[in-house]
């Protein structure tokens, strides 16, 4: 018994040393104090050591794309570091290309700040802010898909390029308890700086959930942006090719809305890929674009109708119309949004139609 009891008190002891010499060594050890945080070698911020290289930078207000919320699975919290940051992480090399390695490209929410740091981002980044917004229209495009109108407080403007995207703040939910930011691109036009229209469709993801279950007109939500380099190019001798399926929609909304408002004169057609005519939405729209620009040409296509839908447009994936409609890419260019798998379809057929990877622009998501 009495040795019993001695056992258990050395190891009760042992336990209580090892947890105490823990706690010493996350506070000597791990750390880390302030550091010296130097971007584009003339701006210096002195940030929290420890903590990771995203949420230092969101700290200081710079808001760095990061659609997984800095779990290391979106690869868009991309920055060149050019001091610090120790050796590369085994979860950035799935993201890094060789040359982005070669070139000190880091995912900057998985570099922990534990030394001074001299770090290059684009300047347009500084540019990029929060904004608080009210929620003024939720409403059912299909089943599946939401449109949602943001309302940035009053005399709030944001200046984006058509094409590009926001960050949406989801806060913890019932079910959800971690609050993430998703990548949504603006529908509207630029010229349109009070407001923001998304399109968003529904996964049962943590984000789309938020949307689809939780979110009321009226309420106040957390964006900041703008982001992207899928934006409307002024090369207005160039014929446009314009693709999307679902929500792929709403960059290509945006960039035609900016040359209805700017009553840009240049051939463009537009094809709309999706299942089922209740599968369209904004069609009306699309058709007045018909009036607003002149060039304009919209090709919606079904890939699965049936006899009672009484389809007389064209039929199959937009591949199918691409393959039929365009003749070469000589003096045109295209942009593309959608499934992963439609771009990586439709950038062959172009390619193989004589586009160069420079007349190619597209988002995936
Ligand atoms: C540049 C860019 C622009 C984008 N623009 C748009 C846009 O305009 N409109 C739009 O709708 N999306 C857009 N997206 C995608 C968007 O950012 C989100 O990835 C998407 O809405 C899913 O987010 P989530 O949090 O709901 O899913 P996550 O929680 O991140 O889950 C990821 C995926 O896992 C699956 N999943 C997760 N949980 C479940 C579950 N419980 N049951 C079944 N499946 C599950 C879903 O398929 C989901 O899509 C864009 C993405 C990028 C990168
Ligand atoms: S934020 Fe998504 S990989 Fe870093």
């Amino acid at each position: 018994m009495h040795m019993i009891l001695l056992t258990t008190a050395i190891v009760t002891s042992f336990t209580g040393l090892l947890a105490v010499l823990l706690t010493l060594a996350d506070r000597t050890i791990a750390n880390y104090g302030e550091k010296k945080l130097v971007i584009n070698d003339d701006k210096e911020y002195i940030v929290k050591g420890g903590s990771s290289l995203l949420s230092a930078l969101i700290g200081e207000k710079i808001f760095i794309p990061s659609a997984c919320g800095g779990k290391g699975t979106c690869g868009y919290c991309k920055v060149k570091v050019l001091e610090g940051g120790g050796p590369v992480l085994p979860t950035e090399l799935p993201w890094l290309s060789k040359e982005e390695l070669d070139g000190n490209i880091r995912l900057s929410c998985q570099v922990k700040i534990k030394e001074d740091m001299k770090i290059y981002i684009p300047e347009e980044l500084f540019n990029v802010r929060e904004y608080e917004a009210t929620v003024e229209i939720l409403e059912d495009m299909t089943p599946e898909i939401k449109k949602v109108r943001l309302r940035l407080n009053e005399g709030e403007e944001i200046n984006f390029k058509p094409g590009q995207y926001i960050q949406l703040k989801v806060p913890a939910y019932e079910g959800n308890d971690e609050e993430v930011f998703r990548a949504y691109s603006i529908a509207s036009s630029p010229e349109e700086k009070n407001f923001i229209d998304l399109y968003i469709g529904y996964t049962g993801g943590i984000a789309t959930t938020y949307v689809h279950k939780f979110l009321k007109k009226g309420d106040r939500v957390y964006i900041n942006g703008p982001y992207g380099d899928f934006y409307y190019h002024d090369n207005r001798d160039k014929e446009m090719v314009l693709v999307a399926v679902g929500t792929g929609i709403a960059p290509i909304l945006s960039i035609l809305r900016y040359m209805a408002d700017n009553r840009i004169d240049r051939k463009a057609t537009f094809y709309f890929g999706a299942k089922t005519p209740n599968d369209l939405f904004e069609l009306e729209l699309i058709h007045s674009f018909e009036e607003s620009i002149p060039g304009f040409k919209f090709i919606p296509t079904l890939s699965r109708v049936k006899e009672e839908h009484n389809w007389t447009g064209e039929r199959g994936r937009v591949n199918v119309q691409l393959e039929k409609y365009i003749d070469n890419g000589e003096g045109k260019e295209a942009y593309l949004c959608g499934s992963p798998a439609m771009i990586d379809t439709v950038v062959e057929i172009l390619k193989k139609k004589g586009f160069t990877d420079d007349a190619i622009f597209y988002d995936r998501f």
